[in-house]
């Protein structure tokens, strides 16, 4: 018989057929996330399930099926669940590391180009028609190259966007709970400061942390207060490290030019004021989403959950600890 899944979204074909393919899979075709409760009454009598970003997978959810063997999250971070509860209850959890660092560094540097040009803003006011002649003063902004870049988090994301900075002849700064090995610091021309010599001397900060209870908040008054008046605040981590409604508070009274966001702290709401702002550019969580990488995230979640219900180590565990 084969196992029984629930998928909690549609995902892209490649890993839908590869869980069609091995499993007796349920599958919300609506593409909306479920609420608490329904997710509970499918995920009851299921082996596993793969779910996204958007379903918080608390305990309640993995106690609603005493079988319940893995849940795959279609995602690099894995803040949605609780993964105390599923080491607890013997739950296999993984997630999709490795596979998106490129295209989220992209992105990344997308958010920053767009802020520090005022690209959002162009495009609003050459779409609205206001676009009536010439200005040599007409929305101009900072520039990027040969400026400092402030990485906060030099994991593998981190690593990326500052890589990526090489090529605009940046200075490059880097705070991070440990510091990362020499090799690393030469290879990407990066120097380890601590986080206040960051705030105060990037001219573009960009958040790379993985959301923890230690980092809920990382950046807030304080932090926004030490940056210059000309910088710009990069967020495509998660949301709950920036303390929004300081955000809204920075940039309505400009202690900083702008920021460029892809998350928020209650996603798929933002806070009071934002959208309101023209120096902000807001983007709804696609730091990931290309195709390709969006299609290799899906593959992955649904090779680790079919591995697992057959019986061996899913790649990419984030509790190995339930195996040991
Ligand atoms: C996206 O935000 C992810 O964690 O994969």
């Amino acid at each position: 018989m084969k196992p029984k899944v629930y998928v909690s979204r549609l995902i892209p074909q490649e890993g839908l057929d590869i869980v069609l393919s091995a499993c007796d899979a349920e599958v919300n075709a609506d593409d909306t996330p479920l609420s608490h409760d329904e997710l509970i009454a499918k995920v009851r009598g299921k082996d596993g399930l793969l779910c996204l970003l958007t379903d918080e997978i608390d305990d309640a959810v993995l106690g609603a099926s005493s079988q319940l063997k893995i849940v795959a999250n279609v995602a690099v971070g894995f803040n949605n669940i609780d993964v105390p509860a599923a080491t607890r209850r013997k739950v296999l959890i993984t997630n999709t590391p490795g596979v998106l660092d490129h295209t989220t560094a992209d992105f990344t540097w997308c958010l920053l180009l767009a802020s520090a040009r005022r690209l959002a803003e162009a495009e609003r006011y050459t779409r609205a028609g206001k676009y009536t002649g010439w200005g040599i003063m007409l929305l101009c902004g900072e520039d990027i190259f040969g400026k400092t870049l402030g990485v906060c988090g030099l994991g593998r994301i981190g690593r990326g966007v500052a890589k990526r900075a090489q090529g605009f002849e940046m200075r490059i700064l880097y705070t991070d709970a440990v510091r990362a090995p020499a090799e690393v610091e030469q290879e990407l021309g990066a120097q380890f400061v601590d986080k206040e010599t960051l705030f105060r001397e990037a001219d573009f900060v960009t958040l790379h942390v993985p959301l923890l209870p230690e980092t809920h908040h990382y950046v807030s008054v304080n932090e926004l207060k030490l940056m210059k008046r000309t910088a710009h605040l990069i967020n495509a981590s998660r949301g709950p490290v920036l303390d929004e409604a300081a955000l809204v508070l920075a940039l309505r009274e400009r202690w900083i030019a702008g920021a460029g966001i892809d998350v928020f702290e209650h996603e798929p709401r933002m806070a009071a004021g934002l959208t309101e702002l023209d120096n902000v550019t807001l983007a709804p969580h696609i730091a990931s989403a290309s195709v390709e990488t969006r299609t290799k995230m899906a593959v992955m979640a649904a090779t680790s959950l079919v591995e697992a219900l057959q019986g061996g180590r899913p790649a990419n565990l984030v509790n190995p600890e339930v195996l040991a």
